[in-house]
């Protein structure tokens, strides 16, 4: 399969400026330019021919920017439902599913969304790279996905993780060591992570993955509005998504864009309908005072709502927002809303999705869905519209219940706002001698 792999052709571009330049390698942003912007993939490719489903992920390599392919890898899987959607009255709703659902051919180990980044970001890896370690910030979900595509492909990676998300690492198999873990104390949130990995991005061996900047992290995301589309047969109307970061959601407006210059799948840009669980809402606010910056958020007010929230995963405190080619860019283009949805609702959404489409829910996907409903309460969108609602996780349940599982355990827990010298002792005592792949799998 990997034989034949021709990767794509393709050149980066700073959205600010509109300059045009080519992947030297891992470039996160455009050589020389002093504003702060995106880059984003330009593929030679215009029209997406997909490879197939054994192909996994793969199967829209012709807009990824990958070097290779990784083994292991699923694909989002898009069905239209109807379930749900006769509970809504919705004529047009189709679900765009990343987790584990073997009867809808849904098969992501780790469970969510976050796989399609982790198997774009790593397939775009060069081979200077692999004796290097990756370094990756998350609340649980990216992390899970990072640790099981680079366990099971042997690429080098530091996770940091709060330590109260620790239970979110559960494997079906035990990692591999070139996968290390540092826990940030208890107390601490995913914010703590970041800084944690900021520190440790400088020091010689360690690079950045690079969040939404990475241009591969973004297209991955991007694969789950190529799985509707081409489903569907069109560009669909509105697009739901919960958000942390909302680097889905601007994955999923320059997923629309590519799909415009195919010229089969329609001319119009989607509505992003994106959603925070409420108390935790700082990009609605800064969205509905029409502010391109954040707008302050005391940082004990952040941290007791993140205790607050059930979908721990969406408690982003400086996302890509801002940035030129950013989320407030993504919103305005595309008209788009910011919602949110409490515990409860959510909660309500998750036992109505299982009740009318037969599988668990992440807590964030739950608050999309129920961010759905609401929306139909308020005839915020029209009932034969064509919808697309990304259920970014589930089936987590249905997995446990069916694998046994390994934790993955800390190598190292170290307090926030840790000393520069106490985490290059700690990482002095990491192991990093195993065999690492610099060919494809
Ligand atoms: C299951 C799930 N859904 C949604 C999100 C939000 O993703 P983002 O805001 O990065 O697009 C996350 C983030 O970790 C997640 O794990």
């Amino acid at each position: 399969m990997t034989d034949t792999f021709a990767p794509t052709a393709y050149q980066l571009q700073s959205v600010a400026t509109g300059n045009i330049f080519p992947d030297t390698g891992w470039m996160l942003d455009a050589p020389g330019e002093e504003k702060h912007s995106l880059i984003r993939a330009i593929y030679k490719n215009k029209q997406l021919i997909t490879k197939g489903i054994e192909f996994g992920l793969y199967t829209f390599a012709d807009w990824l920017p990958i070097k290779r392919m990784l083994k292991g890898s699923s694909v989002p899987v898009t069905y239209k439902s109807e379930g749900l959607a006769n509970a809504l009255g919705l004529k047009n709703l189709y679900i765009t599913f990343s987790g584990y659902w073997p009867q809808k051919g849904a098969l992501m180990r780790s469970c969510s969304f976050k796989e399609t980044e982790a198997f774009a970001v790593g397939g775009r890896m060069t081979e200077s790279q692999y004796t290097d370690v990756l370094v990756v910030a998350s609340a649980g979900n990216t992390a899970r996905a990072f640790a099981q595509v680079c366990s099971d492909n042997k690429i080098p990676l530091l996770l940091c993780v709060p330590e109260d998300n620790l239970d979110a690492l559960w494997f079906e198999a035990a990692i591999n060591p070139c996968v290390k873990l540092l826990a940030t104390e208890k107390g601490s949130d995913y914010f703590d992570a970041i800084h944690l990995s900021n520190q440790i991005i400088g020091l010689e061996g360690f690079y950045a993955e690079g969040g939404a900047k990475n241009v591969a992290r973004r297209d991955g995301m991007g694969t789950t509005v190529l799985s509707a589309s081409t489903f569907i047969g069109r560009i669909p109307d509105y697009y739901f998504q919960a958000i942390g970061s909302g680097t889905g959601a601007i994955a999923a407006w320059e997923a629309n864009m590519r799909l415009i210059e195919d010229g089969r799948f329609g001319t119009h840009k989607m509505k992003l309908m994106i959603s925070q669980n409420h108390p935790f809402v700082p990009i609605k606010q800064a969205w509905e005072a029409r502010s391109r910056d954040m707008l302050p958020y005391e940082n004990d007010e952040a941290h007791r709502h993140v205790i607050e929230i059930d979908a721990k995963v969406l408690s982003n405190r400086k996302p890509p927002y801002p940035i030129i080619g950013g989320l407030f860019d993504a919103l305005t283009d595309t008209g788009g809303m910011v919602l949110s949805a409490t515990n409860a609702e959510a909660k309500a959404a998750n036992k109505l999705f299982q009740e009318t489409e037969g599988n668990d829910l992440h807590p964030a996907a739950a608050i999309a869905v129920a961010s759905l409903i609401n929306a139909v309460k308020d005839n915020q969108v029209e009932k034969d519209a064509v919808i697309m609602l990304n259920i970014t996780g589930g089936g987590e349940e249905l997995f446990k219940k069916t694998h046994q599982l390994h934790y993955l355990k800390p190598n190292a827990f170290l307090p926030i706002d840790c000393e520069l010298s106490v985490i290059k002792q700690t990482l002095s005592k990491l192991d990093w001698k195993f065999e690492t792949t610099a060919k494809p799998a």
